[in-house]
């Protein structure tokens, strides 16, 4: 076991994995507050869209005015599934993107209509462009642990995705529990394993609270080194294309947890909650923050 570091990275996933299974289009104003007012709160890394078929994720349609309307952040953080989604970005102004593979097969089909092999062909290329024009580029691996479709997933497979990838030039790895199911000794066992053969690159972890697990998996990652986490304000979230995931962790929750084990986010929880009250009057379910306001008053 590792000791604990003293400060951690929180990636905010809000604005992306956190809306874009919300049904009700949340207004395009009320996005921009929320990412200025989460910037306010601390973040310093925040994917704040995707540049995805607005067929298949209708959220996600006013991904060009999300960046137009955020000139001020230091890192422009999006989604893209290809060749299309990455001109779509860099055509906004995105001077960091995310691609993301499933290792599962069936998974990947229905997330991005391509095997997950396809994908990596499709990819590999365009991070080569990227990495040539000096871009920030991030590799989103889902079904990291289980998949909806074919269960638990091997981990030396996850292993292999994740060294494909770090081959090809990307500067992180962002390995995912999609749908809730890892436990914290197969959450210390991946990372630990990936640190070991992938040091050289930035790892993350992005885990799905769908079983209340996320904070000892968040825990386990911690003691195995890992020191960057994918979280979402409000533990809003989940992937409309993988059935049982539910919200991501909640980033109130984590950092929460790591300030009271005395690891410094960078983050104010109470600038945070300010956040969270700009989206929740447009969702359809309640966020429950008020005990953290009683924390800190
Ligand atoms: P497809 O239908 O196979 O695409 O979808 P296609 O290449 O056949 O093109 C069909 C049409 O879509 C064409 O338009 C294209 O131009 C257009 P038409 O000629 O019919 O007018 N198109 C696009 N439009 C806008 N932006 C694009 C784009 N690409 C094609 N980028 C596609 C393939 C990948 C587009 C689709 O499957 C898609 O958008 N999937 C995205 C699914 C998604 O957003 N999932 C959630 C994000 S991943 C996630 O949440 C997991 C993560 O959090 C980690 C974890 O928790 O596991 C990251
Ligand atoms: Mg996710």
């Amino acid at each position: 076991m590792k000791s604990l570091p003293t400060n951690v990275t929180i990636i905010e996933v809000g604005p992306r994995d956190g809306l874009q299974n919300e049904k009700n289009f949340v207004s395009t104003d009320r996005k921009v507050n929320f990412i200025k007012k989460l910037t306010s709160a601390g973040i310093k890394e925040m994917e704040i869209t995707s540049f995805v078929s607005p067929k298949w994720v209708p959220q996600m349609q006013d991904a060009t005015e999300i960046v137009a309307s955020n000139p001020e952040l230091t890192r422009k953080l999006v989604l893209a599934p290809n060749q299309k989604g990455v001109e779509r970005a860099l055509e906004a102004g995105c001077d960091a993107i995310a691609v993301f593979v499933g290792v599962s097969n069936s998974f990947n089909k229905k997330n991005i209509n391509k095997s997950t092999k396809q994908s990596l062909e499709e990819l590999k290329p365009i991070i080569t462009k990227l990495k040539e024009k000096n871009l920030f580029v991030r590799a989103c691996i889902s079904t990291a642990f289980y998949c909806p479709f074919e269960g638990k997933i091997k981990e030396n497979d996850t292993i292999a995705l994740c060294k494909e990838f770090a081959s090809s030039g990307v500067d992180e790895l962002s390995v995912a529990d999609t749908i809730g199911m890892a436990t914290p000794i197969e959450s210390y066992s991946l990372f630990s394993s990936l640190i070991e053969c992938l040091p050289d690159i930035l790892l993350t972890a992005h885990f799905h609270d769908t079983r209340k697990m996320a904070l000892s998996n968040i825990y386990a990652a911690l003691q195995a080194g890992i020191h960057r986490f994918d979280t979402s304000a409000g533990g809003l979230g989940g992937c409309p294309f993988a059935p049982g995931a539910t919200g991501n962790v909640a980033t109130e929750d984590v950092v929460y947890m790591l300030e009271r084990m005395g690891i410094r986010t960078g983050i104010d929880l109470d600038a945070l909650v300010e956040a969270i009250n700009v989206v929740s009057p447009s969702l359809t379910r309640r966020i429950e923050t008020g005990y953290y306001q009683l924390a800190t008053n």
